[in-house]
């Protein structure tokens, strides 16, 4: 499949907004300042999947977070802002992700995988 850009300017703070690249759900979320402290004051260590929040977001554009939309666990869906984590919930079996797309609670043995992309201005990106 062919990168696609998207342009990120419609999409306000504490809002998320679903795209498809490779048939796949990515889901671009605009954090709030709340959500990236929240993200950056978990010890990695403790995290059942341990990444630290920078690694999965571009320096200097930490308020936005790209995720493939798939379930580690069994490939549902998950939920934009739903859970316990101000991240995401999966209501197939109760996966619960945080505000950088972590797996925190329930079955899922993994992250949300981050997409390849890129910043091709400061309001666009460049998946794939
Ligand atoms: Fe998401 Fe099972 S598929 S928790």
């Amino acid at each position: 499949g062919a990168p696609i850009e998207v342009d990120l300017s419609p999409v306000a703070e504490g809002q998320d907004i679903k795209v498809f690249w490779r048939g796949k759900p990515i889901y671009i979320s605009h954090r709030t300042k709340k959500q990236i402290d929240e993200a950056r004051a978990v010890p990695v260590a403790s995290l059942p999947d341990p990444q630290s929040d920078e690694a999965r977001v571009k320096a200097g554009h930490d308020q936005w977070l790209v995720v493939i939309g798939i379930c580690t666990h069994l490939g549902c869906i998950p939920i934009a802002h739903e859970g316990n984590y101000d991240g995401f919930f999966c209501p197939c079996h109760g996966s619960q992700y945080d505000s950088s797309g972590r797996i925190r609670q329930g079955p899922a043995p993994a992250n949300l995988p981050v997409p390849p992309y890129q910043f091709v201005s400061d309001t666009k990106i460049q998946i794939g």
